[in-house]
């Protein structure tokens, strides 16, 4: 570790958004951007100036000697990241501007560059606050692109260096992968494909920055737009970019703004998943009802109690409300009875919260009250807030649990006897008309080839390999349509001892293969191909996600 680092700490480094580029990957960028020995290139947020020497280089190799020192120019917000610059810039003979600045300040004036190439900060909303995001999405407006306050530091970025870029240059960042998905970066997706005639997008299937969990892609836009596709090549990891083996693949999104994840399957599975969409065979899951967050506590520890625990603290049951106990572990089946939960209270779960009725607790209430006084529940953040602090906000019961923190897939379970939940699972609470039918049969439909791949498309992957979904997200997942349901439900039903076995066994790829036998082939017209292009693709991005989480 250097001194600067010393002086630099994780934490610190981490609210700028500071990592930094391997060599490798910014000798590719710059290999591609640099055209010719008079090209300018201008690196926001330089940090250390990875991409400023990469491309010294390479303009030292096109012409005869070292650049002019207004072809590199740096900016950087931090001074020991921008000494640190222009030392390695000197210790390489490679002359350059470094200034301290914050690039939101920074107005496109002057000539503008050839290259705008660089990491930029990704500061999540949650940190990136007050006028620092004040002034970022001004300068994104400025540009006509209005940036939502949910987004990190990154998006602004993008529209911000594009001010500073001739309209036949080339721009190769490196940016999160949830420039694909997540719903803030779609005015960056819109303004990408609107503003060049070119967008490639290189995805690592491993995790190119050592130590760094968050997935990222290397975008490389060049030329005067619109466009309206763009092109995506996976690669493993640097090794195969840098031997060049990429095969880029061909993608037009329906509206510019749409998630780009479809992008990462075959085409024909992509086909599949839309045309089963138009011709109503499946349906989002926002046609079902609504899916919304559990109820938070503020400290589970203290609210949820065990049957044992409940009864030594002699608290009644008009002060204690069942719940799905903390987690998700123990929904793997295709519903969460009443037997279930029994079954959880004899191996000493968390069975109920502590709730007290409405009025002023008495008794063993009021004593379990002060306890938690004295270890100090009381002053936990979503404790402090409400008032009085031990009286939990309770959200409906819903008539489905959908876990939203998998390795494998997202489950949707029946709650056919209504028990509470807390905020470790979703509820999907289902449309009056299809209360029925959706709490039976949509459990059991749900574990299908299709809804499995639409899961990874929808949801985003998490640290470790999980894939998470949130609720707007899960809004958009593509399951099985009522009238589908309405046709195959007798056939589905009859499954259902042996999907339970299969599940209880841990056999979620058998339970799928029987669902899709019986509701695709059978019910839906689909072939074996498709069936094999769905579980193709599925594998594809389960892996994907998989491998990222081993490292
Ligand atoms: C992800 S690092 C990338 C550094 C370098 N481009 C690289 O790839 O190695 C981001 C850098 O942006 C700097 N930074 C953060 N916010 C900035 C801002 N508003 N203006 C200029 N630089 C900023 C941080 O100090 C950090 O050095």
């Amino acid at each position: 570790m250097n001194a600067d680092r010393l002086h630099d700490p994780a934490a610190v480094r981490k609210a700028r958004g500071a990592f930094f580029t391997p060599p490798e990957l910014c000798a590719f960028v710059a290999r591609w951007a640099i055209r010719s020995s008079a090209d300018r290139v201008l690196e926001p947020s330089c940090g250390e100036a990875a991409f400023l020497l990469a491309c010294g280089e390479c303009l030292r190799a096109f012409g005869s000697g070292a650049p002019d020192e207004r072809q590199l120019t740096g900016i950087e917000l931090h001074q020991e990241s921008a000494d640190r610059a222009r030392a390695r810039l000197a210790e390489n003979l490679l002359p350059a501007t470094v200034t301290v600045a914050n690039f939101f300040d920074c107005e496109a004036s002057g000539r503008p560059y050839d290259v705008v190439t660089g990491n930029p900060p990704y500061v999540r909303y949650q940190w990136f606050r007050g006028e620092d995001r004040r002034k970022a999405r001004e300068a994104a407006l400025v540009q006509g692109v209005r940036v939502s306050g949910l987004a990190s530091s990154w998006a602004a970025f993008v529209v911000q260096a594009t001010s500073f870029l001739a309209p036949e240059g080339r721009m190769g960042l490196v940016l999160p992968a949830e420039l694909l998905t997540v719903n803030y970066a779609a005015p960056i997706r819109e303004f990408l494909l609107r503003r060049f005639s070119q967008v490639r997008l290189i995805l690592f299937e491993k995790l190119v920055f050592p130590g760094v969990l968050e997935e990222v892609v290397l975008l490389l836009a060049e030329g005067q737009g619109p466009t309206a596709h763009f092109e995506l090549c996976q690669v493993q990891g640097l090794e195969d970019l840098l031997q060049m083996r990429i095969v880029p693949s061909r993608w037009a999104p329906e509206t510019p703004s749409e998630k780009w994840t479809g992008a990462l399957i075959s085409r024909e599975a992509a086909d599949r998943c839309r045309s089963a969409l138009d011709q109503g065979i499946f349906q989002p899951l926002l046609d079902w009802g609504e899916t919304y967050l559990g109820m938070v506590t503020g400290n589970n520890r203290y609210f949820t109690l065990s049957a044992a625990e409940a009864k030594s603290l002699k608290l009644p049951s008009k002060d204690l409300i069942p719940i799905s106990p903390p987690g998700s572990r123990h929904l793997r089946g295709l519903s969460f009875s009443r037997v279930a939960w029994e079954e959880m209270v004899e191996g000493d779960f968390r069975v109920f919260l502590f709730r007290p009725e409405s009025g002023e607790p008495k008794g063993a209430a009021a004593a379990y009250i002060r306890k938690g006084e004295k270890e100090k529940v009381h002053s936990a953040y979503k404790c402090r807030v409400r008032s009085p602090w031990w009286r939990v906000p309770v959200v409906p019961t819903p008539h489905l649990f959908l876990t939203y923190m998998n390795h494998d897939t997202p489950r949707l379970v029946g709650n056919p006897d209504g028990f509470w939940f807390l905020n470790s699972i979703h509820g999907v609470g289902l449309h009056p008309d299809r209360v029925e039918i959706g709490s039976e049969v949509l459990p059991v439909a749900a574990l299908n080839s299709l809804t499995l791949l639409a899961a990874e498309l929808v949801g985003r992957s998490y640290g470790g390999g999980m894939l998470k979904i949130e609720p707007k997200e899960a809004d958009q997942l593509s399951v099985p349509s009522a009238a589908l349901l309405q046709a195959s439900r007798e056939d589905l039903l009859d499954l259902r001892p042996q999907l339970s076995e299969a599940l209880r066994g841990g056999d979620l790829p058998g339970a799928v293969q029987l669902v899709d036998r019986v509701l695709l082939l059978q019910h839906a017209g689909f072939q074996e191909r498709d069936l094999t292009a769905l579980q193709k693709a599925r594998e594809h991005l389960f892996s994907r996600r998989a491998a990222r989480g081993d490292g």
